[in-house]
């Protein structure tokens, strides 16, 4: 009889080896035996059938049925503690934070409250796989835990760094004296400039707005003489000016030109104040900045994880990956990705879509991935019935789950006995049927060990009446959630 582990055995039945390693330990697979830590399998033995798929057939009834296993918190619960925190807009005016609108970023005060809630401990590591902003390692950092992050986008990873760098006086004065005078100079100051080569370059601002936007570049790359912690200050609250003041605006999956009533006039004297005005707040900030030295930011995708991370090294775990919604989060920042100099050519922000998770139709959709959800099976199948606006939706959205589970099995592996993983995410929609990420993804962390403490409701997703209407009973499934889940055993 041949034996084969559970790494052998996942490839030929679909599933994870952690989801083998839990059949094993509940005696549903007959003939396995474990020898120190490793689980043999008979090649040939039946695969155990899922009782939790019974009949799962896509309907209205499903949804309820799989929603029915877990402890579900609603928006008007009495016991709902999230609702209003995953919005980031609450965060504008607090410190750090203001630094740069990011508009997907969640608040710290959630951190605060999922690390008060969950966290065993009172000092331990922290880690968000889609670090973005940097929220979850600002709040983890305020209280005092050491904390890792993981972004592929360079800018994002940029922005986090800044806000989470340590500074001290001397750098602080120098950063107050290299932006008064870069800011007083600009105007007099005569420079040749290039734009970057993005398509829309030449129509991003207004004539006399691009060569003052574009000195106040130039002079901060000629300052040869100040730390570089504090030219990155300098790039950012310039960079942090470019959507304000550029003729487009952040909408949707990408820009759009900026529509007024009557046409916007804006001055050198406007973009003096508004570069001023960052470039104070971020200075007020600076002063009350702690001296911390344990976060580990890493410019890499999170896939990539396993590489950095011990097993059972980290206590807490809380993140928001990018929602199945089509949103490339390299098409929504390539004003920042282009003038900030984090890519040059279009082959980079190709590789850069390539490395992100896909929740877009701009990366490689070639893979070819194995379910590991009957549930998200069956809708798939179902979508691909449809007649959809692209048709590659069905392919990304198998992608997508299979880079979310990678990911969930990666989070278990890291975690310590005891430890938490909250999840942030949004579920969404195509051609009227509902993909409920936090179900699926619920039900996917349940099969590898993980216990679901609760999955709480934030908001509804307010969706077109056309897209209402279709979906119809299934709307309801359209909404944010929080996935509460710990690490028993
Ligand atoms: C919803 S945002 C996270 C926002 C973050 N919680 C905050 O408060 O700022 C998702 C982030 O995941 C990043 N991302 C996408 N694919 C990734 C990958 N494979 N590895 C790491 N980060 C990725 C995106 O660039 C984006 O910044």
């Amino acid at each position: 009889m041949e034996l084969v582990t559970t790494k052998e055995l996942s490839v030929l039945w679909g599933i994870s080896a952690r989801r083998i390693a839990v059949l094993c330990e509940e005696n549903r697979i007959k003939g396995a035996l474990k020898k120190g830590k490793t689980w043999l399998i008979p090649k040939n033995v039946d695969k155990p059938y899922d009782e939790r798929h019974k009949r799962i057939t896509g309907t209205i009834e499903d949804y309820k049925k799989i929603e029915s296993r877990y402890n579900v918190i609603y928006p008007d619960s009495p016991n709902a503690t999230y609702t209003s925190l995953l919005n980031y807009s609450d965060d504008l005016n607090k410190p750090f934070q203001r630094w740069y609108r990011y508009k997907e970023g969640y608040s710290v005060e959630l951190v605060e409250q999922l690390i008060n809630e969950y966290c065993c401990k009172k000092k331990g590591v922290i880690l968000d796989p889609f670090s973005g902003s940097g929220s979850t390692l600002l709040a983890a950092k305020e209280m005092g835990y050491s904390s890792v992050g993981f972004e592929v986008n360079p800018f994002s990873f940029f922005l986090a760094q800044c806000k989470l760098d340590t500074y001290d006086k001397e750098l602080i004065d120098q950063f107050k004296k290299s932006y008064e005078s870069i800011l007083e100079n600009a105007e007099k100051c005569e420079i040749e400039y290039k734009l970057p080569k993005l398509s829309i370059s030449e129509k991003v601002f207004e004539k006399n707005i691009e060569r003052y936007y574009m000195t106040i570049c130039y002079l901060i790359d000629a300052e040869k003489s100040i730390d570089i912690k504090v030219k990155k200050l300098l790039k950012l609250g310039w960079l942090a000016c470019l959507e304000p003041l550029s003729n487009y605006r952040k909408a949707g999956n990408g820009l759009k030109i900026k529509k007024y009533a009557r046409p916007r006039i804006l001055t050198i004297e406007d973009a003096k104040i508004m570069l001023l005005e960052q470039y104070q707040n971020i200075y007020i900030d600076l002063l009350k900045n702690k001296d911390f030295e344990n976060i580990n930011l890493i410019n890499d995708s999170c896939m990539n994880m396993n590489k950095y991370l011990k097993n059972n090294s980290v206590d807490g775990i809380i993140f928001s990956p990018p929602y199945a919604n089509c949103f490339d989060y390299t098409e929504i920042y390539k004003l920042e990705l282009w003038f900030g100099g984090f890519v040059h050519e279009y082959a980079d922000l190709k590789k850069l879509r390539c490395k992100s998770l896909h929740s877009h139709l701009n990366g490689n959709l070639n893979p070819e991935v194995e379910s590991r959800s009957e549930f998200l099976s069956i809708l798939v199948d179902k979508l691909s019935e449809k007649k959809l606006w692209d048709k590659k939706i069905p392919k990304m959205l198998k992608l997508y789950y299979d880079d979310m589970f990678n990911v969930i099995d990666q989070c278990y592996e890291a975690l310590n006995i005891n430890g938490f993983c909250s999840i942030v995410v949004g579920n969404s929609a195509y051609g009227g049927i509902v993909f409920p990420a936090d179900l699926i993804l619920a039900q996917y962390a349940e099969s590898i060990g993980f216990k679901v403490d609760k999955i709480e409701i934030d908001r509804y997703i307010i969706t077109s009446s056309q897209q209402y209407e279709i979906t119809k009973d299934a709307g309801k499934y359209l909404r944010e959630s929080v996935i509460c889940l710990v690490k028993n055993k």
